[in-house]
């Protein structure tokens, strides 16, 4: 058993190379046989609280689409100093520094070379580094931060490999340093409702859990300018669910996984790519820029995974961005009492069998249930906006957690977790769906770790400038 994860990474890694497509190891047969659950934790970071920080002086990486919308948000929180800006692109870095013109921050930028962000990192006056650059980066440069004393938040998913995963928990546990992968979809309103709910006993017994990301990005994967040198688009080479946390996050959250419930095992199958391999030959015909793109075997259009956890559940999460289907981000929770549906929208809650709740009662259910963060937070988090506010409330949390020296929300057992769909479904959908080992991140402290904390109890001192 002392090998088991080592031959666990390897053969993951093998498998993400689709080496070992075809030839079915015996280890791989029995995927039980190879579960990353061995490993020692060093120190347990689920409710590791920090030193407080009165001040939380951050660094930002990535400036492209998300990452400027972020530096607004957190421009406006009190206790926030932005103290460094980087883009390998200048002129996205000196547009990030114009948006903070007349405000109390004047960040040095760092842009121009492919490791100008190292320089930020190694900074002795920064406390967060807060990363929103394309995936192949996340783990290299949360990691990077961490080893030079520095909180980490990092944009979804946090790591591509199973390896990854395992360096981020390595590296958070002996540097003691948050890595939080930013799920804003945890903070949204209705799952925050919900999540209440389910603590409050109304569903009951959790049983089953889905999750979604059904987004068409056919026209921005394709796009020569949207994402920084196509970068979207050659992760679509691979063939998985590859955007799971947003689906997972918030269900996640109300089962209490790492917190009382890991889980266990999933499948995962693909549909065939119906689009993209089609879109880029019809592309690459008319435009020698798309020819690198031509006749590569693109990932299958709707991915469905499915989880077992510990406790008996199961959670099925999908991921689609190729097909012209209507924008989802499915979160469907089922109870021995209770179950709520959102999306589409207007959100649905039912505490039978028979009906989803009446306009008036959801009403009264949610005037009685609305957690605090959302009762304090959520009408300026409509005003500042972020994907109807929920991003504001979840950075604003986060720096009010770190202001207070509270445990933060998201830690880096769940930033490993909840990206380790991507590659483990991966494993799956290249051995005919085979099933596969969920690691256990935490390493057993998943018994006794405490819930996420919804009752803003110590917290909500941080205003809003
Ligand atoms: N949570 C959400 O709702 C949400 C929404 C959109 C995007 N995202 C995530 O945000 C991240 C960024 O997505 P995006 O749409 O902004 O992509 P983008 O391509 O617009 O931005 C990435 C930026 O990183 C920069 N970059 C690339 N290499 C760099 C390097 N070596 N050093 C410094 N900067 C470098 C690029 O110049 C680019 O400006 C992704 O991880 C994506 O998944 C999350």
């Amino acid at each position: 058993m002392k090998n088991n994860r080592r031959d666990f990474l390897r053969l993951t890694s093998l498998a993400g190379a689709g080496v070992l497509a075809g030839s079915i190891n015996p280890a791989i047969a029995n995927p039980h046989l190879i579960s990353g659950s061995t490993k020692k934790q060093r120190f347990n970071m689920s409710g590791y609280a920090a030193p407080k920080l009165d001040t939380v002086r951050i660094g930002f990486i990535g400036l492209g689409n998300r990452g400027p919308h972020a530096v607004e948000r957190m421009s406006i929180i009190e206790g926030v100093d932005i103290k460094a800006l980087c883009d390998i692109r200048d002129e996205k870095a000196n547009a990030a520094k114009a948006l903070l013109q007349g405000s109390v921050h004047n960040p040095q930028v760092y842009s121009g070379k492919p490791d100008e962000w190292k320089k930020l990192c190694e900074r002795s006056d920064i406390d967060l580094v807060y990363i929103a650059s394309p995936w192949a980066l996340h783990t290299p440069m949360a990691v990077y931060a961490m080893e030079h004393g520095k909180h980490v938040c990092v944009e979804v998913p946090a790591a591509k490999t199973i390896e990854e995963c395992w360096q981020l928990v390595e590296t958070s546990e002996r540097t003691r340093k948050h890595c939080m992968i930013l799920e804003n979809c945890c903070y949204d309103f209705f799952e925050l409702l919900v999540l209440n709910m389910v603590r409050q006993g109304l569903f009951g017994d959790i049983v089953h859990g889905e999750g979604a990301y059904i987004h068409d990005l056919m026209e921005l994967n394709f796009s020569k300018t949207y994402y920084y040198d196509m970068w979207r688009l050659k992760e679509n080479l691979r063939n998985g669910n590859l955007y799971p946390t947003h689906g997972l996050g918030p269900v996640a959250w109300v089962m209490d996984i790492n917190r009382g419930d890991k889980m266990e095992s999933m499948i995962s199958m693909q549909s065939n790519d119906s689009s993209m391999q089609a879109m880029a030959n019809e592309l690459a015909a008319k435009d020698d820029f798309y020819k690198p793109f031509a006749n590569k075997k693109f990932r299958g259009n709707m991915n469905t995974t499915v989880i077992r956890t510990n406790k008996g559940r199961t959670i099925m999460l999908q991921h689609d961005v190729s097909s012209p289907a209507i924008y989802s981000r499915i979160f469907k929770i089922n109870g021995t009492k209770g179950s709520c549906l959102k999306y589409p929208e207007p959100s649905k809650i039912a505490l039978s069998h028979q009906n989803w709740l009446s306009e008036a009662d959801y009403k009264k259910v949610e005037d009685q249930y609305t957690p605090p963060i959302i009762k304090k937070m959520g009408e300026m988090a409509k005003k500042v906006g972020g994907h109807g506010g929920m991003d504001f409330i979840m950075d604003w949390r986060t720096i009010d957690c770190l202001r207070n020296g509270l445990p933060l929300d998201i830690d880096v057992y769940d930033s490993a977790l909840w990206s380790s769909m991507a590659p483990l479904s991966e494993w799956s959908v290249a051995h005919n769906s085979a099933p596969i080992a969920i690691p256990d991140f935490t390493a057993g402290s998943w018994k006794t770790n405490k819930q996420v904390d919804i009752s803003l109890q110590n917290a909500g001192t941080t205003q809003v400038r």
